[in-house]
């Protein structure tokens, strides 16, 4: 076993003595061996607690394999969805905030549905590879209680939903290897990475384990060689919201990070794909798409904002089942709060050099005018530098919903209209130095969320150049605003 492994989670470990949580959701106080070496039989160590309702300090009632008085008790509706939440690797020993959220929305939701929160604590209170050598055990053991439902009640494993976070999206896994049939659905959040990452399909999460395996991957950075989230994709669908590594609203000293500090970045951005999911159950109306692509640089470039042919998905319980793919990587940005979904916009462009622009290195910027509202100047993302002569492609992305997009500009160096002015000003001062000019005649638009193509024409066909400091105003081209698709546009 790789021991870097096991340093990073001896060294979590000892923090978690510092770190606090918020008991809810409280199982029984049942005594365990809690010595980190725990080779005893899971039997009885696992629990499955059925939410009867919203209220969650209400303890609701615990179903057992094998006794029936239990299902009666419960009201279990086998008619009804079934959902099963599974949490993962644990440092406290009690729940943490997440669990009180994710089952208060999926109860929501889901009115009718029978959700049980699986709490196998005891197993997972544990240095972090016995806990994962627990997972098959806990996989089984949910097995078993589907394998009774389905004998007592036929049950339908195509209603059953395992939900599980980080280690427990492995445990769901499992729970879905062995369960006798094909369950219907499997959601991993975050599954864990450290030594699963790589490791053999049986092994881990996989495709193969429910009718329709969807992930959501948030926190795939490596530290001293590992991934807390793992980084392959392990479903049928593999969502990567921002790239999957840096979520925003997670702040990130990096290097400088102090070890608590360190911790609440590691937990925001593991724990932000339980949060997207969340946010998926309660925004009904407001869903996030994710876009098919073969890496992050490719739809950081917006180039991936296609969905014909299943190449969009909805994010989180949204998501459309899509078997026949496997491993499809598909990718979003998001804002840093709740609603996370934001809107997307490809926009190319043809960049001339029209006098002096080798060595520019334009920075550019772009103001959309909605119907319904504006959005600041969005700095332009480029990797690379733009290509001259050339046509770019860029993705912009906006957290406002701003309506039908009726004009855009484009500003060179715009972010601060002082610093805009600044460089104005060098030039009006100093008229002999050489001042670089571009062209950009047209801007072709393609608007992610509603798959929408628009050309954009300069609002004043003589004003199509620009220099430092300077901005060119577009608006809808007059011949046919909105792209017939196939139809080329003359550059
Ligand atoms: C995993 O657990 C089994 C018994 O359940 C034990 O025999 C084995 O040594 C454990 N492996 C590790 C790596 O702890
Ligand atoms: C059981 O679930 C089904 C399907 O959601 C629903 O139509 C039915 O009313 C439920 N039965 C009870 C007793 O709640
Ligand atoms: C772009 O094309 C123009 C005109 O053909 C030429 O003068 C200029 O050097 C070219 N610029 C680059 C960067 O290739
Ligand atoms: C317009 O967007 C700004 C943020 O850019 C926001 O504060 C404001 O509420 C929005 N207005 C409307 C009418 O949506």
């Amino acid at each position: 076993m790789n021991h870097k492994i096991v340093l990073l989670w001896t060294f979590l470990l000892c923090l978690s003595s510092a770190a606090g949580g918020n008991a809810v959701l409280k199982g029984e106080d049942e005594g365990f061996d809690e010595s980190p070496i725990n080779h005893k039989p899971v039997h009885g160590m696992i629990k499955y607690n059925m939410r009867k309702n919203l209220d969650l300090d209400q303890e609701g009632c615990y179903l057992q394999t094998g006794n029936k008085a239990c299902l009666e008790e419960c009201g279990f509706n086998a008619t009804a969805k079934t959902i099963f939440i599974i949490h993962g690797w644990t440092m406290s020993g009690i729940f943490e905030a997440w669990m009180a959220k994710l089952v208060s929305a999926v109860m929501q939701r889901e009115s009718n549905a029978n959700v049980v929160v699986v709490d196998w604590i005891p197993l997972a209170q544990q240095l972090y590879p016995d806990a994962v050598n627990h997972t098959l055990a806990v996989g089984l053991d949910i097995a078993s209680m589907l394998d009774w439902l389905q004998e007592e009640l036929q049950l339908p494993l195509k209603n059953v939903h395992l939900i599980g976070y980080s280690l427990g999206a492995h445990v769901a896994g499992f729970a879905g290897d062995k369960v006798k049939g094909i369950l219907g659905r499997i959601t991993g959040l975050d599954p864990a990475g450290p030594m699963f990452e790589g490791v053999e399909e049986k092994k881990r999460l996989s495709p193969d384990d429910a009718d329709f395996v969807d992930v959501l991957h948030t926190y795939t950075r490596e530290a001293l060689g590992v991934s807390i989230g793992i980084k392959e994709p392990i479903g049928d669908i593999d969502i990567y919201p921002n790239g999957g590594d840096v979520q925003p609203g997670c702040a990130l000293g990096d290097l400088l990070a102090v070890a608590g500090n360190f911790m609440e970045v590691m937990k925001c951005e593991h724990e932000r794909a339980v949060h997207l999911f969340v946010d998926s159950l309660m925004n009904k109306e407001h869903v996030s798409y994710a876009y098919q692509c073969t890496d992050p640089a490719r739809f950081k470039k917006g180039i991936c904002l296609s969905c014909r042919k299943n190449r969009c998905n909805n994010i989180g319980y949204n998501a459309r089942k899509m078997r026949k793919r496997r491993n499809s990587k598909m990718y979003l940005k998001t804002r840093a709060d709740t609603p996370f979904g934001g809107y997307h916009y490809q926009m190319k462009m043809h960049v001339f050099d029209r006098k002096q622009s080798q060595n520019a290195d334009p920075t550019f910027y772009v103001k959309l005018y909605g119907g319904d509202n504006d959005t600041g100047n969005l700095y332009v993302v480029h990797e690379e530098p733009i290509g001259l002569n050339f046509t770019n492609t860029f993705l912009v992305f906006t957290e406002e919903d701003i309506g039908d997009l009726l004009k855009i500009r484009l500003s060179w160096e715009g972010e601060t209209e002082s610093f805009s002015s600044l460089l104005k000003g060098f030039w009006n001062w100093n008229p002999t130095a050489t001042k670089p000019v571009l062209e950009v005649r047209r801007i072709r638009v393609k608007a992610g969320e509603t798959q929408k193509k628009f050309a954009f024409c300069a609002q004043d066909p003589s004003k199509t150049e620009i220099s430092p400091g300077e901005s060119i105003t577009f608006v809808k081209c007059r011949d046919g605003w909105e792209v017939k698709p196939r139809k080329r546009i003359p550059m």
